[in-house]
């Protein structure tokens, strides 16, 4: 029977990559249990497979070998087309450079997660809901004024936001964030390490977040790290500020 407060949960993955010849063995037997409305943090150096881990998580790859579940489901196994549903409805990502599309203003980058998720029919019926909750989530994140901006006109923590906005327009269970503070200046890091901070508390949102950043790490309800393919949890402060030094800079 399912423990159903867990809503993501990795059984044993293993992930080795080709290289010519040689095989990179990346991810040697990761097991991770998410409830939810936790927030986590995974910290480890550089190269040590933590976006490749969110790649599995979020069923952007498939594990060698392992299983990954997602409220009581095998997700790992799913179709592309189950696969597109899931992550288009259920989980948000964000990535260290923000993949906003560059044509687009931010109140297009944030309606597309609802407009993909429509035939040209529900968009025509859906439409005005889908501006509303954008133009909310912009409010929301401090964007109203940046609306009809470029992402090409805006600061990183501009961006940063924005791509948090498109991730969360469809509501997604879980986020996951790939060193969302990476390439932020300390300010604007702050700014998202609050937000994500108070989306978890207020939304309950479940968030993963791989991080560099103490601030942000140390708002973790867990911090674990990613060492020689495993996943070790982090107790002691000591050891988490000796994990993210040897894993390289801040913000
Ligand atoms: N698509 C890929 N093809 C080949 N090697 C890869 C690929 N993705 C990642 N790697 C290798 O796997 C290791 C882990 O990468 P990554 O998951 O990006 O680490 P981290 O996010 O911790 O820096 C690195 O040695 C990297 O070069
Ligand atoms: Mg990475």
């Amino acid at each position: 029977m399912p423990n159903s407060s867990i809503l993501l949960e990795a059984r044993d993955l293993h992930k080795s990559y080709h290289k010519g010849r040689h095989e990179i063995s990346v991810l040697r037997g990761v097991d991770l249990r998410v409830e939810e409305g936790e927030l986590i943090a995974i910290v480890g150096a550089s190269g040590s497979g933590k976006s490749t881990l969110l790649h599995l998580l979020g069923t952007l790859d498939v594990p060698d070998r392992g299983e990954v579940w997602f409220a009581g489901r095998r997700v790992d196994r799913l179709s592309a087309s189950e696969k597109d549903r899931l992550r288009n409805c259920e989980i948000g990502f964000i990535f260290q450079f923000y993949h906003l599309l560059p044509e687009l203003t931010l109140l297009e980058n944030v309606l597309m997660p609802a407009m993909i998720q429509c035939s040209l029919w529900s968009w025509w019926l859906r439409r005005w809901e889908a501006h509303r909750r954008a133009w909310e989530w912009l409010d929301r994140l401090g964007l109203r004024k940046r609306a009809r901006s470029r992402p090409q006109e805006l600061s990183g923590g501009e961006m940063q936001r924005a791509a948090m906005a498109r991730a969360l327009m469809n509501r997604p269970r879980l986020l996951l964030a790939d060193e969302p503070t990476g390439n932020l200046d300390l300010q604007s890091a702050q700014e998202v390490t609050a937000l994500l901070r108070d989306l978890n508390r207020t939304h309950k949102l479940t968030i993963i977040m791989v991080t560099h950043n103490w601030e942000l790490a140390q708002q973790a309800d867990r911090v674990l790290r990613l060492a020689e393919g495993k996943l070790t949890p982090l107790t002691e402060p000591r050891n988490l500020s000796a994990a993210l030094t040897c894993g390289g800079a801040s913000p």
